[in-house]
C-alpha cells in the first residue's frame, strides 16, 4: 500500500518538539490517521535524497534497519503487522490481526503498550552492517536504532501525538509473534497514540 506522501513543512520548529517531547505511556481512542502514519515511518527511515539517503545517519550507508508496524487502531489500515519499504515509501502486510497485546505481553506485560494506537518495531538485518564492520557492526546498529527512534519520538511530538520507546521485551517471542525475517534482530519498540486529556 503506497503511503500518502510525508509533509515537509508541518511549521513546527525541532526546538519546540525537543521541548515537549516526554514518553506518553496514556493513550485515548481516537485513531492515528494514515498520514500521521506515514510521516513517523518517514521519520524513523524515510529516503530524503534521489541517491536514496534517510532521514537517519547509517554507518558506511549500508541500512541495515527494518521497519516492522503493528497496527491496531489506524484509520485506512486493517489490524495487522506491515513491513516498510523507505525507497517507494509503502507499507507491504506481513500478518493479519491486532497483535498489540501480544506485543505488550510479549513486552513484560507493560499493558499500557496494547492501549496505543500503533507500535513501531525497530529490527535490524545484522548482517548488512558486521559484513564490513565486523562486531563493531552490532554497535552501529544501536547507535543507529538510536537516531532513527529519536526522530519518531520528536515527530510524534511534532504532531501532537504520544510516543514512548520499550526496550524490556524478549527478543526471540518478539520475533516470532510479529513474523521477522530469519536474518532479522528485535532492538527496541517505539508505541505511538493520541494522549489520553
Ligand atoms: C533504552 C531505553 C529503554 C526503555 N525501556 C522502557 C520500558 O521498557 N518501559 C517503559 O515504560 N519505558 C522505557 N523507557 C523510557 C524511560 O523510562 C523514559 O525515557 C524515562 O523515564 C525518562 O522519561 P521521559 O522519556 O519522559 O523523558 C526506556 C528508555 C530507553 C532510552
Amino acid at each position: 500500500m503506497k503511503l500518502p506522501e510525508p509533509n515537509f513543512d508541518g511549521g513546527f520548529a525541532v526546538e519546540a518538539a525537543l521541548r515537549a517531547r516526554r514518553s506518553v505511556r496514556d493513550y485515548g481512542e481516537a485513531p492515528l490517521s494514515l498520514a500521521e502514519v506515514s510521516q513517523l515511518l518517514w521519520a524513523a527511515q524515510g529516503v530524503n535524497a534521489p541517491e536514496g539517503y534517510r532521514t537517519a545517519p547509517s554507518a558506511g550507508a549500508l541500512y541495515p534497519l527494518e521497519i516492522h508496524l503493528v497496527a491496531g487502531n489506524v484509520e485506512s489500515l486493517s489490524a495487522g503487522v506491515y513491513k516498510y519499504a523507505p525507497r517507494r515509501h509503502k507499507l507491504r502486510r506481513t500478518s493479519e490481526g491486532d497483535l498489540r497485546a501480544r506485543v505488550s505481553a510479549i513486552a513484560l506485560h507493560q499493558e499500557w503498550i496494547a492501549e496505543s494506537a500503533a507500535i513501531l518495531v525497530f529490527a535490524a538485518v545484522v548482517e548488512r552492517a558486521t559484513r564490513k564492520y565486523k562486531q563493531r557492526g552490532r554497535r552501529y546498529i544501536l547507535l543507529e536504532t538510536g537516531h532513527a527512534a529519536q526522530n519518531v519520538l520528536l515527530q510524534a511530538a511534532a504532531l501532537d501525538l504520544g510516543a514512548a520507546v520499550v526496550g524490556a521485551f524478549d527478543d526471540g517471542e518478539l520475533k516470532k509473534a510479529i513474523g521477522m525475517s530469519r536474518d532479522e534482530a528485535a532492538v527496541y519498540i517505539l508505541t505511538i497514540g493520541h494522549q489520553r486529556r
